[in-house]
Order: structure tokens, then C-alpha cells, then sequence
């Protein structure tokens, strides 16, 4: 009778518990490991932590440089991480960089789901520059509007839009080892773009270009009806403004990453003239690349990119959002990932101004949530 008692109480309390465990979103990108635990109460997602470490010390090198670390040190970092940010969820989701990643919309003759089996990977392999063994291959067909003829029959289209997703199995075999470590578990791997996508982007059918400066990349993104049509990596990011400072000011990386984010780029006295000269170059040629990546848009859809969305920790230098917006005359904005979770009031301007680094991981762990669903 105990026994069926204390079945009955665990029912019931696993009923109510359902759905409100909490969840972590996790974000290992180059210089640093980013966090976001977040809990769904009352159909809210709302903020339990966050926290972010920077991996130069786990890399011998300085804080702020681009590093590539081992499983091990990447465990090492996370368990620290996770320690100094207070997190206690078990369950998460991981995002992958976009650079161990192949993202592709291909056009196929429209065939069955079953068809569909065969076909992709075959087509898969002209884009993918490895054996697609050594890939783990995911795809979507992307929904169509409806097209009507002339009598209001609906018409069926002859060739269906696809879009082909791979993910190097390098990188989920080392993010699986380093999770286990730290004894969570997963249930996706994302490639990062898709959460910024759904943390930045509110909902719209316009175009709209997702610009992430991250540390040695920019990563562009084209998003329409909340598909992300076009990817695009330029090879310079916030790390080539540090190196440039520090190489013209004959200055260490520490101090010119310190005066990058205290002064920005702004010229402080005549010796300076040189140093801001460089990092204009290295801000010239990614919005150039931002340029080309707009023209190629409205080329090939003959549609306009009306806003801007700015996001990774790049885009805190001060004036960043008004030089963009003078340069492209069209609307900037910075992202502001927090916006959608719950958190205290106080925490208002300080989530605004983390935000743009947080982007991918608060993504993340939105997915998570809406697992739970
Ligand atoms: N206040 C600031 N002003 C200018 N730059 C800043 C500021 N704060 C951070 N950054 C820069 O942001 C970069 C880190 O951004 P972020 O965390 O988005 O990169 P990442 O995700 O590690 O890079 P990637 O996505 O390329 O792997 C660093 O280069 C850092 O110098
Ligand atoms: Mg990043």
C-alpha cells in the first residue's frame, strides 16, 4: 500500500514537473565558451544563468585571440564555466560553428519523401568537399507558397526547394566526448546560424542580413520568411582591429584589445593617424564583402535587404551600429537576444549590452525549451 502510495506521489509530481526542468544553451566558439540556462514557468522562457569564460588561458595565449583547443582543455573550460555561472541543468543543446558546417539550397525535381532518401545524398555530394562519410547530413524541403493557375487550381510545382545541412563528425565526436565529461547530454548539435536566427529575428517576411563579427570571422547571413537563404564567411573579424592597433601603436595585444574596447577606434592624438588608417582598412573590406553579399541578393531575387541585425561581441566597438547604417543608408539595428526571456529588471541594460556575445547560445537553449513543448 506504501509502495502504491509513493507511486501515486511520484506520478503527480513528475506530471507538474514536466516541461520545467531547466535547459542550457552552449556556444563554444573560438575565444570563449558562452552559457545560458534558462526554465519555462508559466509558458515563459525565463532567465536562470548565463555566463561566458575566455579560453587564451586554457591556450597559453591572450584573452581575446582566436584559439583552437584540444577535448581536453575545452572540458576543462566548460566544468570552470559551469562552476563560476552556477548552472545545475543536466539537459542541453550545442551550437556548431559555421565553419565546420556546409549549409546549401539545392533545386530538385519534386519527388516522394521516400525518393527524397536517395537523391539528397547523392546531390549532397557535388557541394560537399569531403567524403560524405566522414559527414553527418540533415535536410529540409522548404515549404513553397502555394501557386494558383489561371482557373484557381492549386499547381503543383515540378522542382522543390531543399536545403542540405552537414556537419563535420570530427566535431560532434569532440563535442559529445567534452559534454560527457561534464555529464550532460545533448539532444542536437546546431549549426550556429539557425540560433542566432531565432534569437535575434523577430518574425517577418522581408529580407534581412544577420552580420556576426565575431573574433578572426564575420559570419553574413541573408534571412527571409525565417529561412536563411544565404551564408557567407568573411576571413577578418574583431581580432585583425586588435592586431592592427597593436602592431601600428607598437603596443602588446593585451593593451590594444583593452583600448579597442575602452576608446574603440576613435583617433585619440596625431601618432594614432596610422593605427586608425589600418583598422578602416580591415572595416572597409568586410563591408564591402557585406556590399557584394546585398547586390548578389537582389541579382539572383530581385528583392532588398531592408534592415541590418548586428550581433557577436565585435559590434560592441563604439559607433559601429551609425557607421553601418551611414554606409548602407538602410535600417541597423543590435541584436538584443535577451529581449526574449524573462529576467529580473535590474538586469535590463546589462543583458542589452551582453547580448550580441550571447546570441548563439541563448538561441540555443530556446530550442531546448521548445522541446519540452
Ligand atoms: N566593447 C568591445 N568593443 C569592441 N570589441 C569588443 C568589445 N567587447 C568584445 N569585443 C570583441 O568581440 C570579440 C568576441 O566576440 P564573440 O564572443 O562574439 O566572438 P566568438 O563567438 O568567440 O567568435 P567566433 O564566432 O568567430 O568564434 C573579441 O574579438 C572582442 O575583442
Ligand atoms: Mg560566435
Amino acid at each position: 500500500m506504501k509502495d502504491f502510495l509513493n507511486n501515486i506521489i511520484k506520478s503527480i509530481k513528475d506530471y507538474f514537473s514536466k516541461g520545467e526542468e531547466s535547459v542550457l544553451g552552449i556556444d563554444i566558439s573560438s575565444s570563449s565558451i558562452k552559457v545560458v540556462q534558462l526554465r519555462k514557468k508559466r509558458g515563459r522562457a525565463v532567465l536562470e544563468t548565463y555566463g561566458e569564460i575566455a579560453l587564451g588561458a586554457y591556450a597559453d595565449v591572450e584573452n581575446g585571440r582566436a584559439t583552437k583547443l584540444s577535448t581536453q582543455k575545452t572540458a576543462e573550460a566548460l566544468t570552470d564555466l559551469i562552476r563560476e555561472s552556477k548552472v545545475t541543468a543536466k539537459k542541453c543543446g550545442v551550437s556548431v560553428p559555421l565553419s565546420s558546417s556546409l549549409l546549401k539550397i539545392i533545386k530538385i525535381p519534386a519527388v516522394s519523401e521516400k525518393q527524397l532518401k536517395e537523391i539528397v545524398p547523392i546531390e549532397a555530394r557535388k557541394y560537399i568537399p569531403v567524403p560524405i562519410t566522414e559527414v553527418h547530413l540533415d535536410w529540409n524541403v522548404i515549404p513553397k507558397e502555394t501557386s494558383y493557375s489561371e482557373d484557381g487550381e492549386v499547381q503543383k510545382a515540378d522542382k522543390i526547394e531543399v536545403m542540405i545541412v552537414a556537419i563535420h563528425k570530427e566535431i560532434i565526436n569532440m563535442y559529445t566526448d567534452v559534454l560527457s565529461q561534464n555529464n550532460l547530454e545533448s539532444s542536437f548539435f546546431e549549426i550556429e546560424l539557425f540560433a542566432t536566427t531565432r534569437s535575434v529575428l523577430s518574425r517577418g517576411i522581408k529580407p534581412v542580413m544577420i552580420f556576426d563579427f565575431g573574433v578572426s570571422t564575420t559570419k553574413l547571413y541573408i534571412v527571409e520568411e525565417g529561412i536563411i537563404r544565404e551564408s557567407h564567411i568573411v576571413n577578418r573579424g574583431s581580432q585583425d582591429l586588435t592586431l592592427a592597433l597593436s602592431k601600428s601603436l607598437g603596443i602588446s595585444f593585451d593593451e590594444a584589445e583593452g583600448s579597442k574596447r575602452t576608446t574603440g577606434l576613435v583617433k585619440k592624438t596625431e601618432s594614432e593617424e596610422e593605427s586608425t588608417e589600418n583598422t578602416s582598412a580591415i572595416i572597409e573590406y568586410i563591408f564591402s564583402e557585406v556590399e557584394r553579399t546585398i547586390v548578389d541578393y537582389q541579382v539572383k531575387y530581385n528583392k532588398s535587404i531592408v534592415k541590418i541585425v548586428l550581433t557577436g561581441g565585435g559590434v560592441l566597438l563604439k559607433n559601429i551600429v551609425e557607421k553601418t547604417s551611414e554606409k548602407f543608408k538602410i535600417e541597423v539595428e543590435l541584436a538584443d537576444p535577451f529581449k526574449k526571456v524573462e529576467a529580473p529588471a535590474f538586469l535590463e541594460e546589462i543583458l542589452k549590452r551582453a547580448g550580441p556575445e550571447f546570441a548563439v547560445a541563448v538561441g540555443v537553449a530556446l530550442r531546448k525549451l521548445e522541446e519540452q513543448e
